[in-house]
Protein backbone atom coordinates (compact mmCIF):
# COMPACT_ATOMS: atom_id res chain seq x y z
CA UNK A 1 0.00 0.00 0.00
CA UNK A 2 1.20 3.61 -0.82
CA UNK A 3 2.19 5.50 2.20
CA UNK A 4 0.56 9.26 2.12
CA UNK A 5 2.84 11.87 1.56
CA UNK A 6 3.38 15.25 2.61
CA UNK A 7 3.58 18.54 0.83
CA UNK A 8 7.43 18.17 0.78
CA UNK A 9 7.77 14.84 -0.02
CA UNK A 10 5.38 15.31 -2.79
CA UNK A 11 7.37 18.40 -4.25
CA UNK A 12 10.62 16.96 -4.14
CA UNK A 13 9.08 13.66 -5.95
CA UNK A 14 8.04 15.63 -8.24
CA UNK A 15 10.70 17.34 -9.02
CA UNK A 16 12.78 13.63 -9.40
CA UNK A 17 10.40 12.70 -11.60
CA UNK A 18 10.66 15.57 -13.55
CA UNK A 19 14.24 16.02 -13.71
CA UNK A 20 13.92 11.80 -14.36
CA UNK A 21 12.31 12.82 -17.63
CA UNK A 22 15.10 15.01 -18.52
CA UNK A 23 18.07 13.43 -16.95
CA UNK A 24 17.85 9.71 -16.17
CA UNK A 25 19.07 10.52 -12.97
CA UNK A 26 17.09 7.30 -10.90
CA UNK A 27 18.09 4.77 -13.73
CA UNK A 28 22.02 5.93 -13.16
CA UNK A 29 21.70 5.69 -9.23
CA UNK A 30 19.84 2.23 -9.88
CA UNK A 31 22.54 0.94 -12.69
CA UNK A 32 25.78 2.22 -10.26
CA UNK A 33 24.41 2.01 -6.94
CA UNK A 34 20.54 0.47 -5.89
CA UNK A 35 21.11 -2.39 -8.87
CA UNK A 36 24.72 -2.77 -9.17
CA UNK A 37 24.85 -6.42 -7.52
CA UNK A 38 28.44 -7.07 -5.86
CA UNK A 39 29.65 -10.03 -4.41
CA UNK A 40 28.55 -10.66 -1.01
CA UNK A 41 31.70 -11.88 -0.22
CA UNK A 42 34.22 -8.33 -0.13
CA UNK A 43 36.92 -8.12 2.61
CA UNK A 44 38.87 -5.19 4.23
CA UNK A 45 40.88 -5.04 0.68
CA UNK A 46 37.75 -3.41 -1.40
CA UNK A 47 38.10 -0.67 1.19
CA UNK A 48 40.37 1.01 -0.70
CA UNK A 49 38.46 1.98 -3.60
CA UNK A 50 36.12 4.03 -1.97
CA UNK A 51 39.04 5.52 0.37
CA UNK A 52 40.97 6.47 -3.59
CA UNK A 53 37.85 8.19 -4.01
CA UNK A 54 37.66 10.06 -1.29
CA UNK A 55 41.73 10.97 -1.52
CA UNK A 56 40.91 11.98 -4.34
CA UNK A 57 38.59 14.56 -3.34
CA UNK A 58 40.61 15.73 -0.45
CA UNK A 59 43.49 16.63 -2.85
CA UNK A 60 40.77 18.25 -5.51
CA UNK A 61 39.12 20.58 -2.17
CA UNK A 62 42.53 21.28 -0.58
CA UNK A 63 44.29 22.39 -3.71
CA UNK A 64 41.13 24.49 -4.64
CA UNK A 65 42.14 26.57 -1.08
CA UNK A 66 45.58 26.27 -1.20
CA UNK A 67 45.59 28.07 -5.04
CA UNK A 68 43.68 30.85 -3.63
CA UNK A 69 47.06 31.69 -1.45
CA UNK A 70 50.15 30.38 -3.29
CA UNK A 71 52.04 32.22 -5.37
CA UNK A 72 53.63 30.40 -8.76
CA UNK A 73 56.68 32.58 -8.51
CA UNK A 74 59.85 31.86 -8.12
CA UNK A 75 60.45 35.17 -5.90
CA UNK A 76 57.06 33.94 -3.57
CA UNK A 77 56.23 30.82 -3.88
CA UNK A 78 58.47 29.55 -0.36
CA UNK A 79 56.97 32.71 1.35
CA UNK A 80 53.54 32.02 0.39
CA UNK A 81 53.62 29.03 1.51
CA UNK A 82 55.23 29.94 4.70
CA UNK A 83 52.22 32.38 4.94
CA UNK A 84 49.54 29.90 4.25
CA UNK A 85 50.98 27.84 7.29
CA UNK A 86 51.45 31.03 9.72
CA UNK A 87 48.77 33.92 8.91
CA UNK A 88 45.54 32.33 6.69
CA UNK A 89 43.11 31.26 8.78
CA UNK A 90 43.30 27.49 9.44
CA UNK A 91 46.08 27.25 6.42
CA UNK A 92 48.01 24.98 8.48
CA UNK A 93 45.39 22.39 8.50
CA UNK A 94 44.63 22.54 4.94
CA UNK A 95 48.21 22.48 3.98
CA UNK A 96 49.11 19.26 5.98
CA UNK A 97 45.43 17.57 4.56
CA UNK A 98 46.96 18.21 1.28
CA UNK A 99 50.42 17.36 2.17
CA UNK A 100 49.51 13.84 3.88
CA UNK A 101 47.35 13.44 1.47
CA UNK A 102 49.24 12.64 -1.31
CA UNK A 103 51.02 10.66 0.91
CA UNK A 104 47.41 8.76 1.90
CA UNK A 105 46.75 8.44 -1.92
CA UNK A 106 50.08 6.16 -2.36
CA UNK A 107 49.44 4.26 0.55
CA UNK A 108 45.66 3.69 -0.33
CA UNK A 109 46.83 3.01 -4.39
CA UNK A 110 49.20 0.63 -3.23
CA UNK A 111 47.28 -1.21 -1.12
CA UNK A 112 44.22 -1.38 -3.94
CA UNK A 113 46.92 -2.57 -6.45
CA UNK A 114 48.11 -5.47 -4.17
CA UNK A 115 44.19 -6.32 -3.53
CA UNK A 116 44.11 -7.10 -7.44
CA UNK A 117 47.63 -9.00 -7.43
CA UNK A 118 46.28 -11.22 -4.95
CA UNK A 119 43.04 -11.52 -6.06
CA UNK A 120 43.49 -11.84 -10.04
CA UNK A 121 41.45 -8.78 -10.33
CA UNK A 122 43.70 -7.67 -13.16
CA UNK A 123 42.67 -11.09 -15.10
CA UNK A 124 39.68 -11.45 -17.97
CA UNK A 125 37.54 -10.16 -18.40
CA UNK A 126 39.31 -6.77 -16.15
CA UNK A 127 41.62 -6.21 -18.03
CA UNK A 128 40.99 -2.38 -19.17
CA UNK A 129 40.19 -1.80 -15.34
CA UNK A 130 43.80 -2.61 -14.84
CA UNK A 131 45.04 -0.63 -17.74
CA UNK A 132 43.06 2.52 -17.02
CA UNK A 133 44.41 1.96 -12.97
CA UNK A 134 48.03 2.00 -14.35
CA UNK A 135 47.19 5.33 -16.53
CA UNK A 136 45.78 6.70 -13.33
CA UNK A 137 48.79 5.47 -10.93
CA UNK A 138 51.40 7.22 -14.08
CA UNK A 139 49.20 10.36 -13.88
CA UNK A 140 49.47 10.67 -9.75
CA UNK A 141 53.19 9.79 -10.11
CA UNK A 142 53.63 12.75 -12.31
CA UNK A 143 50.89 14.79 -10.00
CA UNK A 144 52.71 14.38 -7.43
CA UNK A 145 56.29 14.89 -8.46
CA UNK A 146 55.21 18.48 -9.75
CA UNK A 147 53.30 19.35 -6.50
CA UNK A 148 56.51 18.37 -4.76
CA UNK A 149 58.13 21.13 -7.16
CA UNK A 150 55.66 24.14 -6.01
CA UNK A 151 56.90 25.04 -2.30
CA UNK A 152 59.99 25.75 -3.89
CA UNK A 153 62.30 24.46 -1.21
CA UNK A 154 65.51 22.66 -1.80
CA UNK A 155 64.35 19.66 -2.13
CA UNK A 156 61.69 20.51 -4.86
CA UNK A 157 64.42 22.50 -6.81
CA UNK A 158 67.09 19.45 -6.58
CA UNK A 159 64.57 16.84 -7.05
CA UNK A 160 63.25 18.65 -10.07
CA UNK A 161 66.41 18.88 -11.46
CA UNK A 162 68.02 15.02 -11.06
CA UNK A 163 64.33 14.34 -12.85
CA UNK A 164 64.49 16.34 -15.49
CA UNK A 165 67.66 15.51 -16.27
CA UNK A 166 67.18 11.85 -16.85
CA UNK A 167 65.69 12.32 -19.64
CA UNK A 168 69.19 13.88 -21.16
CA UNK A 169 70.19 10.61 -21.28
CA UNK A 170 67.72 9.99 -23.96
CA UNK A 171 70.67 9.95 -27.45
CA UNK A 172 70.03 12.82 -29.82
CA UNK A 173 66.74 14.77 -28.48
CA UNK A 174 67.58 14.35 -24.66
CA UNK A 175 69.08 17.40 -24.22
CA UNK A 176 66.52 19.51 -26.42
CA UNK A 177 63.75 17.88 -24.39
CA UNK A 178 65.16 18.66 -20.81
CA UNK A 179 65.36 22.35 -22.52
CA UNK A 180 62.02 22.19 -23.68
CA UNK A 181 60.49 20.36 -20.38
CA UNK A 182 61.63 23.14 -18.48
CA UNK A 183 61.44 25.86 -20.05
CA UNK A 184 64.76 27.62 -18.98
CA UNK A 185 68.61 26.53 -19.76
CA UNK A 186 67.98 25.29 -16.09
CA UNK A 187 65.08 24.53 -13.22
CA UNK A 188 63.51 27.91 -12.94
CA UNK A 189 60.64 30.65 -12.93
CA UNK A 190 59.19 28.93 -15.99
CA UNK A 191 59.92 25.76 -14.91
CA UNK A 192 57.17 26.55 -11.73
CA UNK A 193 54.86 28.13 -13.75
CA UNK A 194 54.61 25.11 -16.37
CA UNK A 195 54.32 22.60 -13.45
CA UNK A 196 51.70 24.76 -11.64
CA UNK A 197 49.76 24.43 -14.64
CA UNK A 198 49.66 21.17 -14.77
CA UNK A 199 49.67 20.19 -11.35
CA UNK A 200 46.34 22.43 -10.56
CA UNK A 201 44.48 21.87 -14.38
CA UNK A 202 45.63 19.42 -16.73
CA UNK A 203 46.50 16.44 -14.41
CA UNK A 204 43.32 16.82 -11.86
CA UNK A 205 41.47 16.58 -15.08
CA UNK A 206 43.20 13.80 -16.74
CA UNK A 207 43.15 11.78 -13.17
CA UNK A 208 39.37 12.53 -12.65
CA UNK A 209 38.43 11.38 -16.71
CA UNK A 210 40.66 8.22 -16.03
CA UNK A 211 38.88 7.57 -12.63
CA UNK A 212 35.52 7.74 -14.44
CA UNK A 213 36.77 5.42 -16.97
CA UNK A 214 37.71 3.03 -14.47
CA UNK A 215 34.71 3.05 -12.75
CA UNK A 216 32.38 2.55 -16.14
CA UNK A 217 35.06 -0.56 -16.98
CA UNK A 218 34.57 -1.99 -13.66
CA UNK A 219 30.39 -1.68 -13.96
CA UNK A 220 30.15 -2.95 -17.48
CA UNK A 221 31.65 -6.27 -16.18
CA UNK A 222 31.25 -6.23 -12.31
CA UNK A 223 33.72 -6.95 -9.35
CA UNK A 224 36.06 -9.60 -8.73
CA UNK A 225 35.42 -11.25 -5.56
CA UNK A 226 38.45 -12.50 -2.90
CA UNK A 227 37.30 -16.10 -4.12
CA UNK A 228 37.87 -15.26 -8.00
CA UNK A 229 34.64 -16.98 -8.81
CA UNK A 230 32.12 -15.68 -11.22
CA UNK A 231 28.74 -14.68 -9.64
CA UNK A 232 27.16 -14.30 -12.83
CA UNK A 233 27.06 -17.77 -13.20
CA UNK A 234 24.37 -18.21 -11.07
CA UNK A 235 21.52 -16.20 -11.25
CA UNK A 236 17.96 -16.03 -10.05
CA UNK A 237 14.62 -15.92 -12.27
CA UNK A 238 14.89 -11.93 -11.70
CA UNK A 239 18.36 -11.64 -13.25
CA UNK A 240 20.27 -10.89 -9.96
CA UNK A 241 23.19 -12.99 -9.21
CA UNK A 242 22.40 -15.40 -5.97
CA UNK A 243 25.61 -14.59 -4.80
CA UNK A 244 25.32 -10.41 -4.72
CA UNK A 245 24.03 -7.88 -2.94
CA UNK A 246 23.08 -4.58 -3.89
CA UNK A 247 26.22 -1.92 -3.42
CA UNK A 248 23.77 0.39 -2.11
CA UNK A 249 22.84 0.36 1.11
CA UNK A 250 25.38 -2.93 2.20
CA UNK A 251 28.31 -1.92 0.88
CA UNK A 252 27.84 2.10 0.65
CA UNK A 253 27.30 1.84 4.43
CA UNK A 254 30.62 -1.36 5.17
CA UNK A 255 32.68 1.26 3.11
CA UNK A 256 32.17 4.19 5.95
CA UNK A 257 33.51 1.83 8.56
CA UNK A 258 36.54 2.10 6.68
CA UNK A 259 36.51 5.65 6.02
CA UNK A 260 36.19 6.05 9.56
CA UNK A 261 39.32 3.78 10.47
CA UNK A 262 40.95 6.01 7.59
CA UNK A 263 39.72 9.18 8.80
CA UNK A 264 41.07 8.34 12.59
CA UNK A 265 44.73 7.45 11.22
CA UNK A 266 44.90 10.40 8.83
CA UNK A 267 43.52 12.53 11.31
CA UNK A 268 45.98 11.49 13.62
CA UNK A 269 49.45 11.72 10.95
CA UNK A 270 48.34 15.22 10.34
CA UNK A 271 47.43 16.36 14.00
CA UNK A 272 50.40 15.01 15.46
CA UNK A 273 52.92 13.97 13.19
CA UNK A 274 52.61 15.93 9.85
CA UNK A 275 56.01 15.52 8.29
CA UNK A 276 56.23 11.81 9.53
CA UNK A 277 59.65 12.43 10.53
CA UNK A 278 60.87 13.45 7.35
CA UNK A 279 59.47 10.59 5.03
CA UNK A 280 56.07 12.83 4.08
CA UNK A 281 58.07 16.01 3.81
CA UNK A 282 61.56 16.28 4.12
CA UNK A 283 63.64 18.51 6.29
CA UNK A 284 65.42 20.38 3.64
CA UNK A 285 62.10 21.47 1.83
CA UNK A 286 61.79 23.93 5.17
CA UNK A 287 65.07 25.77 3.10
CA UNK A 288 64.09 28.06 0.31
CA UNK A 289 65.30 26.70 -2.81
CA UNK A 290 68.68 28.01 -3.80
CA UNK A 291 70.30 26.69 -7.15
CA UNK A 292 74.11 27.03 -5.45
CA UNK A 293 73.40 25.00 -2.93
CA UNK A 294 73.31 21.06 -3.54
CA UNK A 295 71.63 19.12 -0.32
CA UNK A 296 73.82 16.29 1.21
CA UNK A 297 71.08 13.57 -0.32
CA UNK A 298 68.78 14.41 -2.93
CA UNK A 299 66.02 12.09 -2.44
CA UNK A 300 62.63 11.87 -3.87
CA UNK A 301 59.34 10.79 -0.90
CA UNK A 302 59.04 7.54 -0.06
CA UNK A 303 56.41 6.24 -3.02
CA UNK A 304 59.09 6.92 -5.49
CA UNK A 305 61.95 5.47 -3.50
CA UNK A 306 61.81 1.61 -4.76
CA UNK A 307 62.00 3.06 -8.58
CA UNK A 308 64.68 5.64 -7.32
CA UNK A 309 66.67 2.65 -5.88
CA UNK A 310 66.63 0.68 -9.66
CA UNK A 311 67.78 4.24 -11.10
CA UNK A 312 71.19 4.19 -9.07
CA UNK A 313 71.52 0.36 -8.76
CA UNK A 314 72.31 0.93 -12.53
CA UNK A 315 75.93 2.27 -13.63
CA UNK A 316 75.18 3.55 -17.39
CA UNK A 317 72.45 6.49 -17.00
CA UNK A 318 70.64 5.65 -20.02
CA UNK A 319 70.01 2.26 -18.67
CA UNK A 320 68.97 3.11 -15.51
CA UNK A 321 66.49 5.20 -17.09
CA UNK A 322 65.05 2.55 -19.30
CA UNK A 323 65.01 0.02 -16.36
CA UNK A 324 63.27 2.73 -13.95
CA UNK A 325 60.61 3.18 -16.87
CA UNK A 326 60.20 -0.88 -17.35
CA UNK A 327 59.60 -1.25 -13.92
CA UNK A 328 56.68 0.71 -14.23
CA UNK A 329 55.39 -0.07 -17.78
CA UNK A 330 55.64 -4.02 -17.06
CA UNK A 331 52.64 -3.54 -14.47
CA UNK A 332 50.66 -2.92 -17.46
CA UNK A 333 51.23 -6.28 -19.07
CA UNK A 334 50.06 -8.79 -15.91
CA UNK A 335 46.78 -9.62 -17.29
CA UNK A 336 48.97 -11.46 -20.18
CA UNK A 337 51.78 -12.62 -17.75
CA UNK A 338 49.61 -14.66 -15.49
CA UNK A 339 48.94 -17.59 -17.24
CA UNK A 340 47.23 -19.27 -13.85
CA UNK A 341 43.99 -21.36 -14.11
CA UNK A 342 42.60 -19.74 -11.21
CA UNK A 343 42.40 -16.17 -10.37
CA UNK A 344 42.61 -16.01 -6.65
CA UNK A 345 45.96 -16.48 -4.45
CA UNK A 346 43.30 -18.69 -2.11
CA UNK A 347 43.51 -21.80 -5.15
CA UNK A 348 46.59 -20.74 -5.99
CA UNK A 349 50.02 -23.23 -4.79
CA UNK A 350 52.95 -22.65 -3.23
CA UNK A 351 55.36 -21.35 -5.87
CA UNK A 352 52.80 -18.29 -6.52
CA UNK A 353 53.05 -17.67 -2.88
CA UNK A 354 56.57 -17.72 -2.78
CA UNK A 355 56.77 -15.44 -5.64
CA UNK A 356 54.29 -12.76 -4.49
CA UNK A 357 56.18 -12.97 -1.15
CA UNK A 358 59.47 -12.53 -2.63
CA UNK A 359 57.95 -10.07 -4.88
CA UNK A 360 56.82 -7.70 -1.99
CA UNK A 361 59.46 -8.28 0.22
CA UNK A 362 62.05 -6.59 -2.87
CA UNK A 363 59.85 -3.58 -3.54
CA UNK A 364 59.92 -2.93 0.47
CA UNK A 365 63.19 -3.04 0.68
CA UNK A 366 63.47 -1.12 -2.85
CA UNK A 367 61.84 0.97 -1.38
CA UNK A 368 64.08 1.49 1.73
CA UNK A 369 67.38 1.49 -0.16
CA UNK A 370 66.04 4.27 -2.36
CA UNK A 371 65.85 6.25 0.48
CA UNK A 372 69.39 5.43 1.78
CA UNK A 373 72.58 7.05 1.00
CA UNK A 374 73.53 4.49 -1.58
CA UNK A 375 76.73 2.89 0.01
CA UNK A 376 78.52 -0.37 -2.09
CA UNK A 377 76.79 -2.83 0.01
CA UNK A 378 72.97 -0.86 -0.26
CA UNK A 379 73.74 -0.68 -4.20
CA UNK A 380 74.70 -4.29 -4.07
CA UNK A 381 71.27 -5.13 -2.66
CA UNK A 382 69.58 -2.77 -4.91
CA UNK A 383 70.85 -4.81 -8.22
CA UNK A 384 69.65 -8.15 -6.42
CA UNK A 385 66.06 -7.01 -5.51
CA UNK A 386 66.39 -5.04 -9.22
CA UNK A 387 66.29 -8.66 -10.42
CA UNK A 388 64.21 -10.19 -8.26
CA UNK A 389 61.51 -7.64 -8.83
CA UNK A 390 61.83 -7.94 -12.89
CA UNK A 391 62.02 -12.22 -12.32
CA UNK A 392 58.92 -11.92 -10.85
CA UNK A 393 57.23 -10.79 -14.12
CA UNK A 394 59.11 -12.18 -16.51
CA UNK A 395 59.03 -15.74 -15.15
CA UNK A 396 55.87 -15.51 -14.14
CA UNK A 397 54.06 -17.01 -17.63
CA UNK A 398 56.07 -20.24 -16.90
CA UNK A 399 55.70 -20.26 -12.40
CA UNK A 400 51.84 -19.54 -13.25
CA UNK A 401 51.35 -21.83 -15.73
CA UNK A 402 53.20 -25.07 -13.52
CA UNK A 403 51.83 -24.23 -10.40
CA UNK A 404 49.34 -26.71 -8.74
CA UNK A 405 46.04 -25.27 -7.98
CA UNK A 406 43.30 -25.63 -5.77
CA UNK A 407 39.51 -27.01 -6.90
CA UNK A 408 37.38 -23.22 -7.02
CA UNK A 409 34.22 -23.50 -5.70
CA UNK A 410 31.10 -22.91 -8.02
CA UNK A 411 29.78 -20.11 -5.22
CA UNK A 412 31.45 -17.93 -3.15
CA UNK A 413 33.10 -19.25 0.40
CA UNK A 414 31.58 -16.65 2.76
C1 LIG B 1 42.61 7.55 -8.10
C2 LIG B 1 42.92 6.29 -8.01
C3 LIG B 1 41.89 5.16 -8.03
C4 LIG B 1 40.57 5.19 -7.69
C5 LIG B 1 39.76 6.38 -7.17
C6 LIG B 1 40.05 3.86 -7.88
C7 LIG B 1 38.75 3.48 -7.60
C8 LIG B 1 38.27 2.19 -7.65
C9 LIG B 1 37.02 1.75 -7.10
C10 LIG B 1 36.00 2.67 -6.38
C11 LIG B 1 36.91 0.42 -7.33
C12 LIG B 1 35.74 -0.48 -6.91
C13 LIG B 1 35.91 -0.83 -5.43
C14 LIG B 1 37.04 -1.80 -5.20
O1 LIG B 1 37.07 -2.82 -5.91
O2 LIG B 1 37.90 -1.52 -4.34
C15 LIG B 1 38.10 -0.01 -8.06
C16 LIG B 1 38.36 -1.30 -8.52
C17 LIG B 1 39.53 -1.71 -9.14
N1 LIG B 1 40.68 -0.95 -9.31
FE1 LIG B 1 40.86 1.02 -8.85
N2 LIG B 1 41.05 3.04 -8.36
C18 LIG B 1 42.20 3.80 -8.45
C19 LIG B 1 43.44 3.35 -8.87
C20 LIG B 1 43.73 2.06 -9.32
C21 LIG B 1 45.01 1.60 -9.75
C22 LIG B 1 46.27 2.46 -9.74
C23 LIG B 1 44.86 0.29 -10.14
C24 LIG B 1 45.89 -0.67 -10.68
C25 LIG B 1 46.86 -0.36 -11.44
C26 LIG B 1 43.48 -0.09 -9.95
C27 LIG B 1 42.93 -1.33 -10.23
C28 LIG B 1 41.63 -1.73 -9.92
C29 LIG B 1 41.08 -3.04 -10.20
C30 LIG B 1 41.78 -4.22 -10.91
C31 LIG B 1 39.74 -3.03 -9.72
C32 LIG B 1 38.75 -4.19 -9.74
C33 LIG B 1 38.89 -4.93 -8.44
C34 LIG B 1 37.97 -6.10 -8.27
O3 LIG B 1 36.90 -6.12 -8.87
O4 LIG B 1 38.40 -7.01 -7.51
N3 LIG B 1 42.81 1.01 -9.45
N4 LIG B 1 38.93 1.09 -8.22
Amino acid sequence: MKQPQGPIMRTATGLLHWTDQRLPVISFWNKHLGEYWAPKNFNMWYFFGSLALLVLVNQLLTGIWLTMHYKPDANEAFASVEYIMRDVPWGWLVRYMHSTGASAFFVVVYLHMFRALIYGSYRAPRELIWIFGMLIFLVLMAEAFMGYVLPWGQMSYWGAQVIISLFGAIPVIGEGLTEWIRGDYLVSDATLNRFFALHVVALPLALVALVVLHLAALHEVGSNNPDGVDIKKHKDEKGKPLDGIAFHPYYTVKDLVGVGFFGLIFAFIIFFAPEMGGWFLEHDNFVPANPLVTPEHIKPVWYFTPYYAMLRAIPDKLFGVIVMGAAVVILFFLPWLDRSKVRSIRYKGWISKTMLALFVVSFLILGWLGAQSGSTTQTLMARIFTVFYFAFFLTMPWWSAIDKTKPVPERVTE
